[in-house]
Parts: C-alpha cells; sequence; structure tokens
C-alpha cells in the first residue's frame, strides 16, 4: 500500500501597512502628509475658471469613471481652485490638500495628472469624500510612457480599446502604440483599398495551443474584425480626453501576409495566399518595387490625417529575405540603387518611408532592425532584442524608445506556477519590470538623453478576450508607470504595499482581471547542506493587514518514487483559494555541485541548480527552471557527494524557433578516467537519453559537453543568429 506522509504547517501572518505609503502609483516625487483630512460630502464643487473647458469635461468624465464621483462647477465656496503656471518643468503639477485643494499645473495634461492623483487619493465612506490633508509636487521623468496593444493575433472592440486606454490613464500613461497589421489580420479601414480589410481582416483558422505542441491543431472558424476610420477617429478622440496620444503601426516590409492575402500582387511572388492562422514569422513580405512602396505610401497617407500623434510606426521587425533574394524586382532595385545586399535593401525601404512621412510632417519609428544595413536619417528606434539597437541609434543621435524583451514584454509568463494561463513563453515577473532601467548602465549621459522612454508591449497570439489582456496587463504596467514616471524608486516591498492597500481595490472595483501572482506564496527548491534538495515555503508579499493567510503542504510519496509537494492557500478574505503544486523527479544528481565552465546568459541565469533541483523545465517555457546560453556549446561539470554508479544520463534541451531557442544536437559525457559516452541527437530532439556502458565503477565527477546550433536557418525566426541553448534538468540514474 502506498504510503503517505503529510506535513502541515499552518503559517499566520501579518504585515501591518505603514500611514506613510502613498496611495499614489506612479510615486509622485514630492508626498508630505500633514495633519487631519479633507472631508466633502457629494458632489466635488470645483471653480472653473482656471481651466479650459475642455480639460472641465475631462476632469469631469474621468472622475465618474473612475471613482464614480460627480463633479460641478460652483465659483463661490468651491472646493477645487486651479492655478496655470509658466515657466516650470514640463507637465508638472503640484497639489496643496488644506481646507480647500489648489492644483497648480504647467500645461493640460499636468492638470491632468493632478486630477488623477487627487482620485487616487480619494477615499469614499458613506457618501462622503475624504482625502489626506498633504502636499504633492510632481513631474514625470520620460516623455515616453506607453503600452502596446497588437490588434491583429487578436482584436479587441472599440469599447475595449477604450477601457485600455482609461486604465492606461489612471497610471499616467501617455502612448498607447497601437499594432494595426500583422500576418493575422488587417484591422484598419483603407479606403483606396478596401480588400485590405474585406479580405485581409478575417482568416479562417486560428493555431490552438501552444506554437511548440505538436501536431499543431487550428480551430477552423472565420476570425476577425476591423475599425472603420470613423471608429479609428472615435478613440483617437476618446484617448486625447484621457491625454494619450494613439500612434498607428503599420508593418512593413514584414509581417504582411493580411495585407498580400488581399493584394498579392505587393509581394515578391504574386502568388494568393490565405490570411495567416499560425504564428510566426512568415517569408512572404511586401516587395521592394516601385508598385508596393506607392502601395504603402497610399496607405500612409490615408493614415496621417487619422492620427495627429506626431509618429507613424512602420514596423521593420521581423523581415526574412528569402524572397527578396529570388526576386528579379528586388535584385534590379538593389542594383539600381547601387545597394550591396537585401539588408541595404530594407533599409532603402525605410529610407523611402522615412522620406515620405518627413515630408509630410511626421517622424517614422521603427523596431531595431531597422539598423541593419543603415539607419534611415530621422528614424526613432525602438529596442526590443535587448539594449543594443537602442544603445547604437543613440551613439548616432538618434531618439530611442527601449521595450526589451527581458522587462518590457508582458506577453511572458508573470509567475512560476503551472497554474499560469498559457502564453508565448520568457519570464517576465513584477519585480523585474519595477527594476527596469530604460537608460542601461554603460550609456554615458549624451546618449541617455535620446532615450524618450519605454513601453510594455502586449503581444496577443495567446491572449485572446480582455480578461487575459487585462492579467498580464495589470499590475505589470503600474511597476513601468513608476519606472516611466517617478524619480524617486520606494522599495519593492513598499510599492507591493501600495498596490495591495489602494490598486488592487480600485482594480477590482472596476471588474479588471488583474494578476496576483506576484503576492501569493511560492514554493521554491534549496541545496541542502549535506546533498540533496529541500523544499522552502516563501511567504506571501505585501499582505494586507486584516488577511490572514493559512498554507497547508502536504508532501505525499508516490508510487513513481517522485516527490510530489501540494501545496493550498487559503484566504480569509480577498484572494481565492490557491492551489499550487511543485514535482519532484527522483534521481541520482538531485542537489548535486553543478561547476559551470561557460556562464548562462544573465538574462536566463536562475542559479546552476536549476540542473539538478528535480523539476523538468515546462513546456512552453516560462522562463525560469531553464539555465539560457547565448553560445552554441555548453560545458561543466557535476560533482556528487559521494561516488556512484551511473547507467543513464538524461539531459533536457528546449526547442522553440518562435523564441529563437534551438534543441542541442550533439553531447558528449566524460566520466573522471572511466571512460566517457556520448549521444548525437537526431533533428531535433528535446531529451536525450544517454546510456552508459554497464562498469562496476563509481564515480564522483562527470564532465558534460553539449553542442547546440551554431546558426538559426534561413526562413526561421532571427535566421543567421546564434539560437539560444536551454538547458534544465540532467537527470542521473
Ligand atoms: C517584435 O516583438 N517582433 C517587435
Ligand atoms: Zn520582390
Amino acid at each position: 500500500m502506498q504510503k503517505i506522509c503529510s506535513l502541515f504547517f499552518w503559517v499566520f501572518f501579518i504585515l501591518p501597512v505603514s500611514a506613510q505609503v502613498c496611495p499614489i502609483l506612479p510615486n509622485p516625487v514630492v508626498y508630505q502628509l500633514a495633519n487631519g483630512q479633507f472631508v466633502c460630502s457629494g458632489t466635488l464643487l470645483i471653480d472653473p475658471a482656471g481651466i479650459t473647458p475642455d480639460i472641465g469635461l475631462a476632469i469631469k468624465d474621468y472622475a465618474l469613471w473612475t471613482k464614480g464621483i460627480t463633479v460641478a462647477p460652483f465659483v463661490q465656496n468651491s472646493m477645487i481652485q486651479f492655478k496655470k503656471l509658466q515657466n516650470v518643468v514640463q507637465d508638472s503639477y503640484s497639489i496643496n490638500i488644506a481646507d480647500r485643494i489648489t492644483i497648480s499645473y504647467s500645461s493640460e495634461a499636468s492638470c491632468f495628472y493632478a486630477w488623477v492623483s487627487l482620485l487616487q487619493l480619494a477615499e469614499i465612506e458613506e457618501g462622503q469624500l475624504i482625502f489626506p490633508k498633504c502636499f504633492i509636487k510632481d513631474y514625470p521623468k520620460f516623455q515616453w510612457r506607453g503600452l502596446h496593444l497588437d490588434v491583429s493575433r487578436h482584436f479587441f472592440t472599440v469599447d475595449e480599446v477604450k477601457r485600455y486606454i482609461d486604465l492606461m490613464a489612471y497610471y499616467k500613461f501617455n502612448t498607447l502604440h497601437w499594432h494595426l497589421t500583422d500576418d493575422q489580420g488587417w484591422r484598419i479601414e483603407i479606403k483606396k483599398y478596401p480588400l485590405l480589410t474585406e479580405v485581409g481582416a478575417y482568416r479562417d483558422s486560428t493555431l490552438e495551443n501552444h506554437y511548440t505542441t505538436l501536431p499543431r491543431t487550428f480551430k477552423k472558424e472565420r476570425y476577425g474584425g476591423f475599425y472603420t476610420q470613423e471608429q479609428i477617429t472615435e478613440i483617437v478622440n476618446y484617448a486625447s480626453t484621457r491625454f494619450i496620444s494613439v500612434v498607428p503601426e503599420i508593418e512593413m516590409p514584414g509581417h504582411a501576409r493580411a495585407a498580400l492575402a488581399a493584394y498579392p500582387q505587393f509581394s515578391c511572388t504574386g502568388q494568393a495566399q490565405g490570411v495567416e492562422g499560425l504564428w510566426g514569422v512568415f517569408d512572404d513580405i511586401f516587395c521592394a518595387k516601385e508598385a508596393s512602396v506607392e502601395f504603402l505610401q497610399d496607405i500612409l497617407d490615408e493614415i496621417i490625417p487619422l492620427f495627429p500623434s506626431q509618429y507613424v510606426h512602420i514596423g521593420g521587425d521581423e523581415a526574412p529575405k528569402t524572397r527578396w533574394k529570388e526576386c528579379a524586382n528586388c535584385q534590379a532595385v538593389i542594383k539600381e540603387n547601387n545597394l550591396h545586399d537585401e539588408h541595404q535593401l530594407q533599409s532603402y525601404f525605410i529610407g523611402r518611408m522615412d522620406a515620405f512621412l518627413t515630408q509630410k510632417g511626421k517622424k517614422l519609428i521603427g523596431w531595431d532592425e531597422i539598423l541593419e544595413g543603415g539607419l534611415s536619417p530621422n528614424a526613432t528606434v525602438m529596442s526590443w532584442r535587448g539594449y543594443d539597437g537602442g544603445k547604437a541609434a543613440a551613439a548616432l543621435g538618434h531618439e530611442v524608445i527601449m521595450c526589451p524583451g527581458s522587462h518590457c514584454y508582458f506577453d511572458h509568463y508573470q509567475g512560476r506556477s503551472s497554474a499560469e494561463p498559457l502564453a508565448i513563453g520568457g519570464f517576465t515577473p513584477l519585480d523585474r519590470v519595477y527594476e527596469f532601467n530604460p537608460i542601461p548602465p554603460d550609456m554615458s549621459a549624451a546618449d541617455a538623453s535620446y532615450v524618450i522612454g519605454a513601453q510594455g508591449n502586449l503581444w496577443t497570439e495567446y491572449i485572446s478576450n480582455m480578461a487575459q489582456l487585462e492579467y498580464m496587463t495589470y499590475p505589470r504596467a503600474i511597476a513601468l508607470s513608476k519606472v516611466l514616471w517617478s524619480e524617486n524608486s520606494p522599495t519593492y516591498e513598499t510599492f507591493l504595499h501600495s498596490l495591495i492597500s489602494f490598486h488592487f481595490p480600485f482594480l477590482s472595483s472596476k471588474g479588471v482581471n488583474y494578476s496576483k501572482t506576484a503576492t501569493m506564496p511560492e514554493l521554491r527548491t534549496i541545496r541542502k547542506e549535506k546533498g540533496g534538495i529541500e523544499i522552502l515555503s516563501i511567504p506571501a508579499k505585501g499582505t494586507m493587514e486584516d488577511t490572514l493567510l493559512l498554507w497547508e503542504i502536504q508532501a505525499a510519496k508516490r508510487k513513481t518514487n517522485d516527490l510530489l509537494m501540494h501545496w493550498t492557500e487559503y484566504a480569509v478574505q480577498e484572494y481565492e483559494p490557491l492551489v499550487n503544486q511543485i514535482n519532484i523527479i527522483q534521481h541520482k544528481a538531485l542537489g548535486a555541485q553543478i561547476v559551470l565552465q561557460t556562464p548562462p546568459s544573465p538574462k536566463y541565469d536562475n542559479g546552476s541548480l536549476t540542473l539538478v533541483d528535480g523539476q523538468l523545465g515546462e513546456r512552453p517555457w516560462k522562463g525560469n527552471q531553464w539555465l539560457g546560453f547565448d553560445t552554441d556549446s555548453v560545458s561543466f561539470d557535476i560533482i556528487f557527494d559521494k561516488p556512484i554508479k551511473v547507467k543513464e544520463v538524461r539531459i533536457h534541451t528546449l526547442h522553440d524557433p518562435n523564441s529563437w531557442i534551438w534543441a542541442a544536437q550533439t553531447y558528449m559525457i566524460g566520466f573522471n578516467k572511466f571512460g566517457v559516452g556520448s549521444g548525437l541527437a537526431c533533428g531535433y530532439s528535446t531529451d536525450e537519453t544517454i546510456v552508459i556502458e554497464e562498469t562496476d565503477k563509481k564515480v564522483k565527477q562527470i564532465h558534460v559537453t553539449i553542442r547546440g546550433l551554431s546558426k538559426i536557418p534561413q526562413g526561421q525566426p532571427g535566421a543567421g543568429n546564434t539560437p539560444w541553448l536551454f538547458l534544465d534538468e540532467i537527470e542521473i540514474r
């Protein structure tokens, strides 16, 4: 009979919320609490003298939306007065709450920011509005405070986009980067080319499950939608009442399959293909011939009047050159313009768009691939493949927006739990976002002056509805708002207190499906001093004063000899019960010492114990539980506590070409003195078992060398680059 041993820990855990924790996020530059409260009943009476009628309408509407507060103009005895200041820091404001409230501001936007801060302070009790008496002085750190939204992979309605904007405004974001076109759907009406939406806005099927789950299956259902130009204007105007500028992205020359489904004559082959239902990077892109350039400039001609924003984003990322290499038209353009290769052809192509937009009084933005082959004169670079693109562009005197995947991709997983909903991969937890600095440490002050800000990116391959979009966006967007706005950076724990005490309740009141992952207890494995591993429970963080958490941890030995740690959290209030579990597979190297000769990339270094902690890296990967290397060969030693007999070594590697991760190719196992075993993976094997010839000898140490691909093959995402090599458990039996 299976023996179950149970172990129960009951933990009672209370953290006081300091009265000094600032309810306003992102944190203001100065927040000085005074004694007492300003209390008023019902409607907020404002003196309209110090503001324009437009601002009056904007603040009235936003007070109602956020907290159901009504606002009315009232000259005598008004509670709130506004003063416009001259010659002060751009977008700065101050608020003095004493026997009345005085807001001083430098711009219309900063008047709105002051209002948002005031609304964040407001508590409502039995119909009364209560504000702490205080003084606030504030201004933003960065000019570009953005969130991105991909509406191509999944479509979001006008009302959903407005809600996204409403929430952005509460955290003083000022830029919505609206990704309107991609392979899987064209989402904006262009009157000159009606097929873009008649054909390009709909696909016949959509990938089910994760890209790496084989065999792939598709939901065979027509899916799509688009915005009419009237709806675009409605959203742009709506955003302007929240002081948010909408920057459209029209992808070119890559990610063009939806447009080419409608107008295949602007591809290189001219062959008709459907709107894509799979995620990824595709070879068919816009041809670089003159007719395609004119087609895209016609489109930009309709885009420009719809978006008052100074900037237009033209994509520029992930454009394979496969078709261009074989296309007579593209090769003719290369020849006529004395270009060296297809990379220079891409620069030429982007340059044409840059000249076109510049002449129309707009500024072009492109993803960092637009640096390859030479950067166009007026381009702003959006750095997503790390900081390097941004660093190179700043050194050339170009504006830069930082959004490295390591910190700004909110489509990545945010927690280690297997209960996290399916996501594309990656691991970008809340604390990592909070620690983000758009200015890399090795950047000179002169170059840093070109970094105009940063943004969080919401790619929606695996985000099919608003609830999931909100789960991925919040609270990570709030952490990013601190990075982008606040000169000062309170500790992460203080931030969590503010989140849990003031912002989770606000988000709940608006029905936002935010993630509580970052505040939940965790289970972690650590190496025991005498060898082997043990499991630690990490308590919940920043818990509210009146919330009592009870945990139960059970350990059960299963027939398979695997140890299953099963853990349930019960909360008296607020939290739903949560079940988390950790599966430990038993093998001889558990907790062994790992000496790495090849260091992992700091981005994916979860500690060497990862290789022998008994937990198999999850697929699709979540960034944790794997060691990621940016080299094509990795070597390390495994040192055991006492000599053991080794019969079998099982090596787990990851294969996710979409993320530029390719499984290992060959394996070498060396034993001290006693022989060698090696394995040659066939194709892209992700789990390789190497059987060792029988020997009576015991070993204290083995040496492992694993080789990956040196270059990503053509036609694959990241072609030509060194792929990542991701390793996890090295099981030894
Ligand atoms: C990108 O994530 N392809 C910009
Ligand atoms: Zn071509």
